[in-house]
C-alpha cells in the first residue's frame, strides 16, 4: 500500500520512518516533510498548509495513495479527515466533529463526565469574575487553560493568583474566549496513546513527556523537551484500567452521539493518590512521546493504521514490542519556547555515535537558500537513542546530542534521568 503523512515535525518523521520499515508498505509520501522526512519519503509542498484539504487530496490521488495519516491537530479540528474520508480515500484521524475532543477542553470535559471518566474537578468559565470564584473554590495551585487549541502552550499551573487571572484574562480576550479553571492534579503524568477505529480501543505503551522547557521541570511549558518508553515505574495493570475506565467509554460515548472516533485518543494523565485521571486528550500521536513509542514498536505500523482507518482493529494480533528502552531528546532552538531565532545552521545529524541505535529525526529544519541544513522552528530535532536498560537509551541519546551542532541551541540534560534513578513513584 502507499500511504500519505501529513505534518513536517519529528513526530511525522517517526511516522514515516516506521511506515517505511512496514513490508506492506510500497512508498511513503509527506506533505509537507522536512528534509530529514525527504531522505526516507517523498515530499510534496501544501500550498496551503496543513490544513489545505484539497492541496491533500491532489497529492493523494496524484500517488495513488491507500491511506492518509494526518499528525498535528490542526488539521484535524479543521476537517481535514472528513475531507480525506469524503474522498473515499481512508484517513487515520478523527473526524472534525470527533476532534473537539482536543480542540475544546469544555468538550472535552463535558463527554469525560457523561462517561464517567476520572478527572480533575473543573469550572468553564467566560467571564473575568467566573474565574475569580472558581480560582477561590478549588484554591492553589491555580491550573488554567486556554478552551481552545494553543499548541501546548495554552496551560498555566501556578501559585500565583495575579498570574493565573492574567493568563485567563489573555484567553478571554480572544474571539468567543473561554478558559477551564481545574483542580491541581498531583503525581507523574503518563502519555497513553490508544488506536481506536470508532469501536474498539487497542492501546500502545505509555510514555512520559517532559513538558517544561528546563531542567527539573523549570521555567515555561512546551510542546514537550523529551521523552521516555516503557515506563519501569507504572503500576501493573494502569494500561488495562484505563482502556478500561478511559478510553473505551469515551469511543462508546462518541460512538453512541452519532461521531466515532478513529485514529488515536491520546489519554495525558496524572496518577495522583486517588488513582488515576485525565489532565487531557489529545485526538493525534503526541510529540516526543511517538519518537520513543515507535522505536520500541515492532508490529508493522502501516498494516496497524489502516485497520483503524478502516474499522478493522478487531483482526489486528496482539501487538510486540521490543524488550529495549528508547529515550528522546529534543534540541530546540534560540529563545525556544518564546519566539525562537531561525537560520542557524545545523550539522552533525548524520551518521551520529552510537547508530543505528542512536538517530537523529528532524522536526524545525529546512534546506537554506546556502544549500546547507538550518534550523526554522522551536523544536529543531529529536534524537532518539536506544538500548537494554533506561541508563543505556539515555547514554546513547545523549551522546549523539553531543554531536550535533546548532548556534545558540538548548536541551535538557535530564529526560528520563529520576526514572533511572528509580526515583519516580506513584503517590499512596
Ligand atoms: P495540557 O495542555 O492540558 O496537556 O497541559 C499541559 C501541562 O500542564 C500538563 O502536561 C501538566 O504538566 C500541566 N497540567 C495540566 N493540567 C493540570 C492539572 N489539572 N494539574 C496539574 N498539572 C496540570
Ligand atoms: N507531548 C505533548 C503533546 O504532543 O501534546
Amino acid at each position: 500500500m502507499k500511504v500519505l503523512v501529513i505534518g513536517s515535525g519529528a513526530r511525522e518523521h517517526a511516522l514515516v520512518r516506521s511506515l517505511s520499515l512496514d513490508p506492506t508498505v510500497d512508498a511513503v509520501v509527506a506533505a509537507p516533510g522536512n528534509p530529514g522526512i525527504a531522505a526516507v519519503a517523498l515530499c510534496e509542498p501544501l500550498a496551503g498548509g496543513v490544513s489545505d484539504a484539497e492541496a491533500i487530496l491532489d497529492v493523494a490521488r496524484r500517488h495513488e495513495v491507500d491511506l492518509v495519516v494526518v499528525g498535528p491537530e490542526v488539521p484535524l479540528v479543521a476537517g481535514v479527515a472528513d475531507a480525506v474520508c469524503n474522498a473515499g480515500i481512508a484517513c487515520f484521524g478523527p473526524s472534525a466533529a470527533a476532534a473537539r475532543l482536543e480542540g475544546s477542553k469544555a468538550f472535552a470535559k463535558e463527554v469525560m463526565s457523561v462517561a464517567g471518566v476520572p478527572t480533575g474537578l473543573a469550572h468553564v468559565c467566560t467571564t473575568a469574575g467566573e474565574v475569580e470564584d472558581a480560582l477561590d473554590a478549588l484554591g492553589a495551585p491555580y491550573v488554567v487553560k486556554d478552551d481552545g487549541l494553543a499548541a501546548g502552550k495554552g496551560v498555566v499551573v501556578t501559585d500565583d493568583r495575579t498570574a493565573a487571572l492574567d493568563h485567563a484574562r489573555a484567553c478571554l480576550a480572544k474571539p468567543d474566549g473561554r478558559v477551564v479553571v481545574e483542580e491541581f492534579l498531583d503525581g507523574p503524568e503518563v502519555s497513553l496513546f490508544c488506536l481506536c477505529d470508532g469501536e474498539m480501543v487497542v492501546p500502545l505503551s505509555p510514555a512520559q513527556d517532559f513538558k517544561r522547557v528546563g531542567d527539573g521541570d523549570s521555567g515555561p511549558n512546551t510542546g514537550g523537551m523529551g521523552a521516555y518508553c516503557p515506563l519501569d515505574w507504572a503500576p501493573p495493570g494502569l494500561v488495562d484500567d484505563v482502556v478500561a475506565r478511559v478510553a473505551q467509554p469515551v469511543v462508546d460515548e462518541m460512538a453512541h452521539r452519532g461521531t466515532p472516533f478513529t485514529g488515536v485518543l491520546y489519554v495525558g494523565l496524572a496518577l495522583t493518590s486517588r488513582g488515576p485521571r485525565v489532565i487531557e486528550f489529545n485526538v493525534r500521536f503526541g510529540d516526543p512521546e511517538t519518537q520513543v513509542v515507535l522505536d520500541r514498536l515492532l508490529t508493522p505500523l502501516g498494516g496497524l493504521l489502516l485497520a483503524a482507518a478502516t474499522g478493522h482493529l478487531g483482526d489486528v494480533a496482539p501487538l510486540r514490542w521490543s524488550a529495549d528502552h528508547s529515550v528522546t531528546v529534543v534540541v530546540a532552538a534560540a529563545d525556544y519556547p518564546g519566539t525562537p531565532r531561525t537560520g542557524d545552521v545545523v550539522s552533525g545529524v548524520e551518521d551520529v555515535p552510537g547508530a543505528p541505535d542512536a538517530y537523529v529525526l528532524h522536526a524545525g529544519t529546512v534546506i537554506g537558500e546556502n544549500g546547507l541544513l538550518v534550523s526554522a522552528g522551536g523544536r529543531v530535532l529529536s534524537v532518539v537513542g536506544r538500548g537494554a536498560s533506561l541508563a543505556q537509551a539515555r547514554r546513547k541519546a545523549y551522546a549523539a546530542v553531543g554531536a550535533i551542532e546548532l548556534p545558540g541551541a538548548h536541551h535538557r540534560s535530564d529526560i528520563a534521568e529520576r526514572a533511572e534513578r528509580g526515583e519516580v513513584t506513584v503517590p499512596g
